[in-house]
């Protein structure tokens, strides 16, 4: 990925990304949060999570997105939940969700029957009952789902566009910086890096009258810089290098360590993220893999890359301590 320009990426943020209307009271949601479980000793990791949307007209119709799902982050978010981590879920809208991401292909209305009392007559609507078979484990994920939330471990917060993504990186940034090394940033969101600037977006739908469609979008500055310098310079910081071409993967996260100095690299490939992804950190190199044996077992390999990186966490803090 090309290098972007990062000379004053703040006044660029502010300039050329609309800041959403809700930022402040997420920013307070974020802050009261770190300071929660800060104060209770939790170490806080924010995950972001799917992709952004970039739109091509002010009132838009249309828009650039890409390939990301959410698995990735919806399913780390409960693994860094067991191991005792308070987690701010910063998601794109409707995107996978923990817990519920293990039922998402599923339709909520094949899990459901009507069941009618002795004696009631068949216009009666009845009871509705779940098919536990239909939803495979969901005694045991809705109880974890429930104390998740009932114990305030979990802030889901989600943005769409990518200048909702920026500004509320940044405000969660800012809410972090105040518990110092126990925070951990875990930024598997697919971002774009490009953009068309407000000013040069067209405010209506694009003619296809007009003729085909020519675009020049912007490089979007590279956001790990900011946050690694100046907006959370304690925490412990793991950003994501996708590539569809295997040889320059690991050259690429290197590269990403050397740039902006942060704690480590998850590097993976598209078409086998699922079951391979090394962690580069800038002394070590370790391989990730699920075997068959463990996909048939049901391990996914977000448990093996959460109990990897909350053991250099650990680390991290002792040396900072
Ligand atoms: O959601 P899934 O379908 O499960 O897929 C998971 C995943 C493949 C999306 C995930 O594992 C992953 O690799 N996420 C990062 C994808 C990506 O955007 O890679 P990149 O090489 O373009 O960006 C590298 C890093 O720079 C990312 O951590 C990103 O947060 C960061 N970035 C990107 C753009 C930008 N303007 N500023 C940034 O800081």
């Amino acid at each position: 990925m090309a290098e972007h320009g990062e000379a004053n990426i703040d006044g660029k943020l502010a300039a050329e990304f609309a800041v959403p209307s809700h930022a402040e009271e997420v920013k307070k949601q974020m802050s009261a949060f770190a300071e929660r479980h800060g104060a209770a000793g939790r170490r806080v990791v924010l995950i972001t999570s799917g992709g952004t949307k970039v739109p091509l007209e002010s009132r838009t119709v249309r828009f650039l997105d890409n390939f990301s799902s959410g698995r990735r982050g919806a399913s780390s978010a409960e693994y860094f939940l067991d191991s005792g981590y308070a987690v701010i879920f910063l998601h794109r809208h409707r995107s996978l969700y923990p817990y519920t991401r293990l039922y998402s292909g599923i339709n909520i209305l094949d899990t459901l029957q009507v069941q009618h009392e002795d004696g009631a007559s068949s216009s009666s609507c009845g009871q509705v009952v779940v098919n536990q078979q239909a939803l495979p484990n969901i005694a045991k994920v809705l109880k974890r789902y429930q104390e998740v939330k009932e114990e305030g471990f979990l802030l889901p917060i989600e943005f769409s566009t990518l200048s909702e993504y920026l500004h509320l990186l940044k405000a969660a940034a800012q809410a972090l910086s105040t518990i110092g090394s126990r925070a951990m940033f875990y930024l598997a969101a697919a971002v774009s890096d490009f953009y068309i600037p407000a000013s040069d977006m067209p405010e209506h739908k694009i003619q296809s009258s007009n003729g085909p469609l020519q675009i020049s979008m912007k490089m979007v500055p590279k956001i790990l810089s900011p946050l690694v310098k100046d907006w959370a310079p304690q925490a412990f910081v793991i950003s994501f290098k996708l590539e569809t071409d295997p040889s320059i993967l690991l050259d690429k996260a290197r590269r990403a360590l050397d740039t902006y100095r942060h704690q480590a690299v998850v590097a993976n490939v598209l078409d086998t993220r699922r079951g391979y992804v090394v962690v580069v950190t800038p002394d070590t190199q370790a391989e990730l893999i699920l075997t068959d044996e463990d996909v048939n077992k049901g391990a996914e390999i977000e448990d093996q890359i959460v109990s990897n990186l909350t053991a250099a966490h650990s680390q991290f803090i002792t040396k900072d301590a």
